[in-house]
């Protein structure tokens, strides 16, 4: 979408994944949804460096809103979990050079049961811009998809006209997908939105991280075309710092979603984050591939079912990001041989490649020299190669 937003893939926090619908403030008031909750995560952001290191945007989900509009149909923040209000929260973020991000729902109803946008999308657009909040998830539980291809353009054109600067992001193909139907042209998508979920919900657990990358892997449709500097694809949140990951799983995630030019949308929780995740989360390398301005979005060049996969995303310096990643669990490291050539890659006078996690130099290449690497059980390996 062309509205100077998501030129580069956003980054942030999301509360979905991690925090759910919890909004039983009395008996659990640290984890429930309530704008204590989004305060003392974006106060992390800045003291622990995230915010330093790119990510902005601290995402409400589900849940937020009292269960009726008020009486000229507008939407009010539950009383009791957010009682300064929703107009407050964008100030406050926005005092500690962060953004604030709101959640509705195309239908008549959000996916947990609170007011839909359904005939209200533009008052719904208009009270958000006048919240000064900075980005919107537009879901699509409660809806007829078949509705989907003009009323997200709709939604778009709503807070396109409000003026204030809302980044899109919509759930249009997954319901499509989850309803059978066409996909509608990832071309008019990527027009209409700055990112867009293609595919189910993320959960804790490695299988639901391989599942997601295997049906990245297929690119149906070759929707990775649609990614680009305004507009990309979403994975969902980074699962990173939770508790169904390994280390070395949490690895595969961060950095299959650099690869992809993913949203780095983190839903975890801040406060109790472990100091490995931390370091991953903060790595420069691997958010630099993530952010490379070309916006190229990696591809799977090819795999050995259960076993390794090879993939390449193409940087704005004309160098690659390859990352070989290894599903395979017997727990020892997977040993791969392989050429540039073999890749498919042509620069006659080779490469210089890097590891990329680490930062670290391995040399240089001929175009038909031999090396090998080990990719970690259930983990992943990034090189960066530039022509020499
Ligand atoms: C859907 C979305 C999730 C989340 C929930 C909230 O499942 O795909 O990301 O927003 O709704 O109810």
């Amino acid at each position: 979408l062309d509205n100077g937003l998501a030129r580069t893939p956003p980054m942030g926090w999301l509360s979905w994944e991690r925090f759910r619908c919890n909004t039983d403030c009395k008996n659990d008031p640290e984890h429930c949804i309530s704008e204590q909750l989004y305060k003392r995560q974006a106060d992390l952001m800045v003291s622990e460096g995230y915010r330093d290191a790119g990510y902005e945007y601290v995402n409400i989900d589900d849940c937020w809103p009292a269960m009726e509009r008020d009486k000229d149909g507008r939407l009010v923040a539950d009383p009791e979990r957010f009682p300064s209000g929703i107009r407050a929260l964008s100030r406050y973020m926005h005092s500690k050079g962060l953004k604030l991000g709101i959640y509705e729902d195309f239908g008549s109803k959000t996916c947990a049961g609170y007011p839909g946008s359904e005939f209200y999308m533009q008052i719904d657009a208009n009270t958000f811009a006048e919240w000064e909040v900075d980005s919107l998830k537009f879901d699509g539980c409660n809806s007829d998809p078949k509705d989907m291809p003009y009323g997200y353009p709709a939604m778009s054109f709503f807070l396109n006209i409000t003026g204030h600067p809302i980044m899109f992001s919509c759930e249009w193909p997954l319901y499509e997908i989850m309803h059978k139907l066409p996909v509608s042209d990832y071309r008019t998508i990527a027009k209409t939105c700055n990112i867009w979920r293609n595919y189910v919900d993320v959960e804790d657990s490695w299988d639901s991280i391989v599942d997601i990358i295997n049906m990245y892997g297929k690119d149906e449709g070759n929707f990775s075309a649609a990614a680009g500097p305004g507009g990309f694809n979403d994975p969902d949140m980074l699962v990173v710092g939770d508790y169904g990951l390994s280390y070395y799983q949490q690895k595969a995630q961060f950095g299959m979603w650099a690869l992809f030019a993913a949203p780095l949308m983190m839903s975890n929780d801040l406060s109790s984050i472990g100091a490995d995740a931390k370091a991953l989360l903060l790595n420069k390398n691997i958010i630099a591939i993530n952010q490379d301005p070309l916006g190229n979005q990696a591809i799977r060049l090819f795999e050995v079912p259960g076993s390794l996969s090879v993939w390449v995303k193409k940087l704005a310096s004309g160098g690659l990001a390859i990352g070989i990643l290894n599903v395979n669990n017997q727990g020892t490291p997977q040993k791969y041989t392989t050429a540039f050539s073999d890749l498919g890659f042509t620069n006659k006078n080779g490469y210089v490649a890097r590891e990329a996690f680490e930062n670290k130099l391995l040399g240089k290449y001929a175009l038909d020299e031999k090396f090998t690497i080990y990719v970690d059980p259930t983990s992943i390996y990034i090189m960066i190669a530039d022509p020499l």
